[in-house]
């Protein structure tokens, strides 16, 4: 008896060498087959939550009713419309989207997926199986990366919903388990993916933390020992929930995630600056020759990555940014431009990395742009602008011309938006802007007030007047 049972398990077990795992049907490989589970957790939804005891839900919106600032904080966030996101929208519209993974990290927890992906037809990453979701939460969804996906886990004992904090706390009216660390690390679930390709053109394939690592002795000393929170969640004092008496002030942390500065909304500029955003980049001018004589003006600039983490741009591979130096006449006509590109250039289809100009931490990157100088040129003016461009023109009308695949069970509307593209979602943010006045040498460099004033004004400029 003993005997077959272990035969039979033999069995079992060779065939599930053949078809991965016993339960699985035939020729679907199940997700924990395919993926590594701590080396690409993104390759797995979180669980399906239970409402967190003493919260009567786990939405955003139910945390939101007690720690009304954080709330504030995190809706005016990237992470707050990452599904919302336009392009995001249009690229997970493409028919080689791996879209089940892509919401993976976008809408993160099993309460916002309306299946659940078991495993791979054939393995492949295209054909996910999926079994409806009874616990599916629409209101949830629109949330994107909700504050369950960081905060809320099932107690591995009783499975029932826990709150992940980082200090011991008497007064919290739901569960909470004190784990500083994990929850500091968080961020390395979906910032840090790096690992095999998937498909032709999976894109999200940054390496952040790698980023961080290795460039850490390069970084100001009290920063050398900073993780992603030290920068993108400064620290402030408060109360951190109202309607409770007595709660004591105490260090807490700012939930805005502020980025690269290039926000989802054109509304969203009003509130960058007090959203903390300060460019990383440092713009300083070397020299300039040629301005009284000669065929050519020559100006230095020493671009330098002042206060970034990692690599200056960082993350999705599109981002780049954009140095141009442009003369103009004395009734403003242009007469010569020079530009300057920092970012990662990628061939796609299949995805490869050719080439990476990127500042990494501290990093300063000499430019001399050499112009032709007009004969007789007395007065006029030199301009330097520098953008952070998250989406050129190109790749925008491309996006607008997939529009009428847009999930619209996903974002209401999705379609007109995304055919209207360039009128509702910010391509590029001006990170600095100077003038010098040729004739009487003064140089006037743009407040960060005017740089936002310039950046909403993009909305109007049409696709083929822009220069990114
Ligand atoms: C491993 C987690 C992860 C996966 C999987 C993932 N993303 Fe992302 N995605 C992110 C993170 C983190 C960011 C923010 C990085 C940034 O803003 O540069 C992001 C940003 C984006 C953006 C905005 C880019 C920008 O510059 O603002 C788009 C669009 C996007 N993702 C599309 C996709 C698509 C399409 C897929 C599936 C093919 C996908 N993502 C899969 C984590 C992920
Ligand atoms: C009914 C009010 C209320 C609701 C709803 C609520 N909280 Fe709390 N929470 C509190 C109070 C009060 C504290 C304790 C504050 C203190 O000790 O200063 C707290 C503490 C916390 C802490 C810190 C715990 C620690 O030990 O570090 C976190 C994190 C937290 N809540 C997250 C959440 C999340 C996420 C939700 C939604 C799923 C939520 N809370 C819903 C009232 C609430
Ligand atoms: C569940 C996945 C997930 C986790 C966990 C996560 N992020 Fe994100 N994060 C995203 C996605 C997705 C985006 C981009 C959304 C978009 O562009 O639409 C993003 C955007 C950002 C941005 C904004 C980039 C910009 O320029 O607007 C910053 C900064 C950021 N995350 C920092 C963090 C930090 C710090 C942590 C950890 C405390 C963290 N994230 C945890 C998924 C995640
Ligand atoms: C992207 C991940 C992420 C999301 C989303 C997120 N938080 Fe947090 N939260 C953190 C981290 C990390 C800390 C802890 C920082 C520390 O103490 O080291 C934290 C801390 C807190 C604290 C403790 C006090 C403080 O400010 O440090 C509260 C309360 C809290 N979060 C509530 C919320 C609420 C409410 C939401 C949704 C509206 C939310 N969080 C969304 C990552 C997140
Ligand atoms: C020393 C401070 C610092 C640390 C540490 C840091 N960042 Fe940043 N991060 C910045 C600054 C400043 C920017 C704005 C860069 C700019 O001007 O575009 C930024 C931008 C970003 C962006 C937007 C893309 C871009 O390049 O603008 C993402 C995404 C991001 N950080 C994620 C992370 C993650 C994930 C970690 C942890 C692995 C991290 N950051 C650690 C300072 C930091």
């Amino acid at each position: 008896m003993t005997r077959l049972a272990s035969l039979l398990g033999l069995c079992v077990f060779l065939l599930a060498g053949c078809r991965a795992a016993p339960d699985a049907p035939p020729g679907v490989v199940p997700l924990s087959a395919r993926f590594d589970s701590l080396a690409q957790p993104y390759a797995f939804a979180l669980p399906v939550l239970d409402p967190v005891e003493g919260v009567d839900g786990v939405r955003a919106e139910d945390c939101g009713r007690c720690h009304q600032t954080h709330y504030a904080e995190w809706r005016g966030s990237t992470h707050a419309s990452a599904l919302h996101d336009l392009q995001f929208q249009a690229e997970i519209s493409k028919p080689d989207a791996p879209k089940w993974l892509c919401l993976n990290c976008h809408i993160p927890v099993g309460n916002q997926r309306d299946s659940l992906v078991t495993g791979l037809a054939g393995g492949d990453v295209l054909r996910p199986v999926a079994r409806p979701n009874p616990a599916f939460d629409a209101r949830m969804q629109a949330e994107g990366v909700t504050c369950a996906a960081c905060h809320v886990r099932p107690d591995p004992a009783t499975g029932r919903s826990v709150i992940v904090g980082a200090f011991e706390t008497d007064r919290a009216p739901h569960p909470v388990r004190v784990d500083p660390a994990a929850l500091r690390d968080v961020c390395r679930r979906c910032h840090d993916p790096q690992g095999e390709p998937l498909t032709r053109n999976l894109v999200c394939w940054f390496e952040t933390y790698r980023e961080l690592d290795e460039g850490r002795a390069a970084l100001p000393p009290p920063l050398r020992s900073a993780d992603c929170g030290t920068c993108h969640m400064p620290a402030t004092r408060r109360r951190l929930a109202v309607g409770f008496d007595d709660l004591p002030l105490r260090t807490s942390h700012r939930h805005w995630w502020t980025g690269g500065g290039v926000p989802k909304t054109f509304g969203a500029y009003d509130s960058l600056l007090a959203r903390g955003f300060t460019p990383a980049l440092d713009v300083a001018w070397a020299g300039l020759d040629g301005v009284h004589g000669g065929d050519s003006l020559r100006l230095t600039l020493h671009l330098t990555n002042r206060n970034a983490g990692h690599h200056l741009p960082t993350a999705d591979p599109e981002r780049f940014l954009l140095a141009l130096v442009s003369l103009h006449d004395a009734g403003g006509d242009t007469l010569a431009t020079a530009r300057l590109r920092i970012g990662q250039t990628w061939a796609w289809n299949p995805a490869r990395k050719l080439a990476d100009n990127r500042l990494r931490q501290g990093e300063t990157r000499a430019w001399t742009a050499t112009l032709p100088r007009p004969p007789g040129l007395l007065r006029g003016r030199l301009d330097v602008t520098v953008l952070h461009v998250r989406l050129t023109t190109p790749n925008a009308r491309h996006m607008m011309a997939g529009a009428p695949a847009v999930d619209e069970a996903l974002l209401p509307g999705g379609r007109r938006l995304v055919a209207e593209l360039p009128a509702h979602y910010p391509f590029a943010t001006y990170v600095y802007a100077a003038s010098l006045d040729l004739a009487t040498g003064a140089r006037r460099v743009a407040t960060p007030e005017e740089l936002i004033a310039r950046s909403k004004a993009e909305q109007r400029r049409p696709l083929p007047e822009r220069v990114y």
